[in-house]
């Protein structure tokens, strides 16, 4: 009897003791276990006279029961216990400033040229696009320049080969496309793009920038047309209430030609320092696509008529946007970029 008090007192001991649920499985195996020192008690009951069997069979009963449920207690605290050190463990402090994700901007080109073509796809016209490095056929030749002719010097070149060249407007494109309809009308495009000419970078100068052409060829088509879409083009993009109006000009492309001056958006018409004074703004170049154009392409000039213009865009967006400096938009640096942020 004694004896199962000694191995009760020690298991609980040993259970006290456990530092952690490996420790108290050992204490579980070595006094609860098919071998260990209970079951060996139970075995001793055997050897016992008949008169104590019973008194020790309770006890020993009683003795697994206590250490069964000193275990259970145990267990449950130490289960606690490693929780809680889990939870101090892995604990996330949701405060800490998390891993922004940087997101780019749209360029400010990028955005005009978008809202120039969403502008123009509204009125049917398609987008064409064509390559930077172009022929000089398409270039010059078809738009009227021949070599040794003066206009070439309003165009400095970049020339890759005598025969070929980085574009110096998108008005190769226009020849492309007019080629391509092989004398069919209408044709109604837009083709924006880069271009390339050899100039000094200052704040008004790049030897790369962005035009957009336009044009039109059709029956009928007359300067009224070309002006009446303009004026669309300049109340879309610069508010209501604005009015154009068509300066004599020369382009060997078109004829007549016109530059086309938009009524300041900034003081209504009543000069500022955007316009200098005089109310108005210049914003293209366009005309009446010359009748030797149209035959050099295949188009009977008797017939159709058309009209083109070539928009400067980087121009649009300093106008648009207050930018002084048209090195802004391809030094890239990101402080400028940044003020054009999408979801501002
Ligand atoms: N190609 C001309 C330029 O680059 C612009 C223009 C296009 C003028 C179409 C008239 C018609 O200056």
């Amino acid at each position: 009897m004694d004896k199962i008090t000694e191995v009760q007192n020690q298991a609980l001991e040993a259970i006290a003791a456990a530092a952690d649920l490996d420790a108290l499985q050992q204490a579980r195996i070595r006094y609860l276990g098919k071998k260990g020192d209970i079951q060996a008690l139970m075995s001793e009951m055997k050897s016992l006279p008949k008169e104590e069997k019973p008194a020790f069979g309770q006890k020993v009963n009683v003795c697994k029961q206590v250490v069964s449920e000193a275990l259970e207690k145990r267990q449950a605290e130490l289960q606690e216990e490693a929780l809680a050190a889990r939870l101090v463990e892995e604990k996330i402090d949701i405060t800490l400033p998390g891993t922004k994700h940087t997101l780019g901007t749209m360029h400010p080109l990028f955005m005009i040229q978008q809202e120039i073509e969403d502008l123009f796809i509204g009125m049917g016209y398609k987008v064409a696009e064509g390559p930077e490095v172009e022929l000089d056929h398409y270039n010059f030749e078809l738009a009227n320049i021949p070599k040794d002719h003066p206009a070439r010097d309003m165009q400095d070149t970049f020339y890759v080969d005598p025969n070929t060249l980085l574009r110096t407007h998108t008005t190769a494109m226009q020849m492309r496309e007019l080629e391509k309809a092989e004398g069919k009308t209408p044709i109604k495009l837009i083709c924006p793009g880069k271009v390339y000419r050899r100039d000094d970078d200052d704040a008004t100068h790049s030897h790369q920038f962005m035009q957009c052409e336009g044009l039109v060829v059709g029956e009928h088509i007359t300067l009224a047309d070309l002006k009446g879409t303009l004026e669309h083009m300049a109340n879309t993009m610069f508010g209501n209430g604005r009015q154009i109006r068509f300066r004599p000009s020369y382009f060997p492309f078109t004829e007549p030609s016109v530059e086309v001056d938009v009524s300041c958006p900034f003081c209504n018409g009543k000069g500022c320092s955007v316009c200098k004074g005089s109310g108005w703004i210049e914003i293209l170049g366009a005309g009446m696509v010359h009748p030797h154009v149209l035959e050099m392409n295949g188009f009977d000039s008797e017939k159709c008529t058309g009209f083109a213009f070539g928009i400067g865009l980087e121009r649009i967006a300093m106008l648009k946007y207050g930018i002084d400096d048209i090195r802004n938009f391809y030094i890239n640096d990101v402080r400028f970029l940044k003020n054009f942020d999408r979801f501002d």
